[in-house]
């Protein structure tokens, strides 16, 4: 088999990025890394990267350093430049662009999914892939588009390899980046989606299910006043789950009502 005959053959497996030149021993535990304490008062000790996921883990540096670079930031231009500058998170290094936003900056309503997609990573937006059309009929139902009232973003803005789920050291060094960005957008209300963006934004460990369908505060120092933030299922998972699309229907309208109420 000559050489393009065997990347043809890997592509048809499934391989469809090269991810390192060096092997990686996957069966070799990596050691915690312990993230220094958030901007908010609970202090996060990270678990240890699951060696299935390995990735280089970002140091603890990595985590001020993205705070600092966050931080210094007054507009989301500058912003977007600082991530594009960060090189503290490894998923920089196998994504192909920075997904850094759609959608109208000016909006009232802001979404946060968890990370790009292929079709992101390729196209260097949030949710344009089929999960992404799926959000957009979602919203659109309640009155929302991106290209009007609706500004998306995500807690990483950098694809996993294979979509695999980011380890919580990448979301460690991708966070203060999201929480500078709702500062500097500073929406009426939020909608996280997901289980990554609810648990991470909203610093709980319960998930998705229980979090769903009630509206919370955000808070972040940088804001002057708490932002309610709705979680909501992912459109990944209700492409899963169809079953799951009702409750998804009804917390849709809940975000409705209080988009009505915001415009009185
Ligand atoms: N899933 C997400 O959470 N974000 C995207 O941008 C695409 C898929």
């Amino acid at each position: 088999m000559d050489d393009l005959a065997a990347l043809r053959y890997l592509v048809e497996l499934g391989a469809d990025e090269a991810i390192a030149e060096a092997p990686v021993d996957r069966f070799s535990a990596p050691p915690p890394v312990e993230i220094p304490a958030p901007a908010r008062p609970a202090m996060r000790v990270v678990a240890p990267v699951s060696p299935a996921i390995a990735a280089p883990v970002p140091a603890a540096q990595a985590v001020i350093s993205a705070r600092d670079a966050a931080a210094a930031a007054n507009t989301l231009d500058e912003l977007r430049e600082a991530l594009a500058k960060f090189d503290g998170c490894p998923l920089k290094a196998t994504a192909t662009n920075l997904c850094f936003a759609d959608g109208n900056p000016e909006a009232k309503i802001m979404f946060v999914g968890e990370a790009p997609g292929a079709d992101e990573d390729r196209q260097g937006k949030p949710f344009v892939g089929v999960s992404g059309q799926l959000l957009d009929r979602m919203i659109g139902f309640i009155g929302l588009d991106r290209n009007t009232n609706a500004y998306i973003a995500n807690v990483i803005p950098w694809r996993p390899p294979a979509n695999r789920t980011p380890t919580a050291a990448e979301i460690a060094a991708c966070e203060p980046f999201i929480r500078r960005q709702i500062e500097l957008v500073n929406p009426q209300l939020l909608v996280l989606v997901g289980n990554i963006s609810t648990k991470t934004l909203l610093g709980t460990t319960d998930g998705i299910i229980r979090m769903r369908g009630k509206w919370r505060d955000y808070s972040s120092p940088g804001l002057k006043a708490p932002i309610p933030a709705l979680p909501i299922f992912h459109p990944a998972y209700l492409l899963r789950t169809p079953a799951q699309k009702r409750d998804s229907w009804r917390d849709l309208l809940l975000l409705k009502q209080r988009i009505q109420m915001l415009s009185k």
